[in-house]
């Protein structure tokens, strides 16, 4: 990992080089995903977004936007999560998602939803979702729902349907 790659919170300032970030990493089907439908409803950004900078050139960025689950607050759902692929596999995209989890728990954050690969994001101790439990605006492949508690027992207590929460 470069030395010269510092982490920071995401600022208005970044969303056009995220952007472009994202076009390169998803394409253009990105906006047709059943996580993007929760989003549009929410504010675009949390105090858990973050960025990761080499200079001045963006080469990473992890979104969280707040959620209710069954209408109860406390909860993130985490994505999209992109690397430039000329960084990828260098642990940019672990050390984003984890100082952003710290933070989330430190504030009180019972549990942080995605739709990803198990494999990646199991070291952070993500975990499907019970099928049916929890419900998207959309279809999902329920392998891939995931959940990290950030308060133990938080998924049990965690039903319905999710939205994205209003500020
Ligand atoms: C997937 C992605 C976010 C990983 O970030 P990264 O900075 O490249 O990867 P990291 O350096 O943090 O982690 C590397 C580790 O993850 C593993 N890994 C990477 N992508 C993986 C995947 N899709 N499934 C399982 N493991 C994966 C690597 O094998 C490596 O394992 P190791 O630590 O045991 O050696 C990044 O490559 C990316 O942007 N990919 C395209 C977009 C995407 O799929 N985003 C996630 C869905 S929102």
């Amino acid at each position: 990992m470069s030395p010269n790659v510092t982490n920071r919170p995401l600022t208005p300032a970044d969303f056009p080089a995220v952007s472009r970030l994202h076009a390169t990493v998803f394409g253009p089907g990105r906006f047709t995903r059943t996580a993007y439908r929760v989003r549009e409803g929410a504010p675009a950004f949390s105090p858990y977004c973050r960025v990761a900078m080499l200079g001045e050139r963006l080469i990473a960025a992890v979104r969280f936007t707040p959620i209710t689950v069954g209408g109860e607050g406390g909860a993130l759902l985490l994505g999209p999560l992109a690397v430039d692929p000329e960084f990828a596999g260098q642990g940019f995209g672990k050390r984003l998602i984890s100082e952003a989890m710290e933070a989330a728990r430190t504030d009180g954050v019972r549990l942080v939803l995605l739709v990803g690969d198990e494999p990646y994001y199991g070291r952070f101790g993500f975990r499907p979702v019970p099928p049916g439990q929890i419900t998207l605006p959309g279809p999902v492949d329920p392998r891939r729902l995931l959940a990290a508690e950030l308060i133990p027992g938080a998924l049990a207590r965690s039903c319905g349907p999710t939205a994205g929460q209003r500020a």
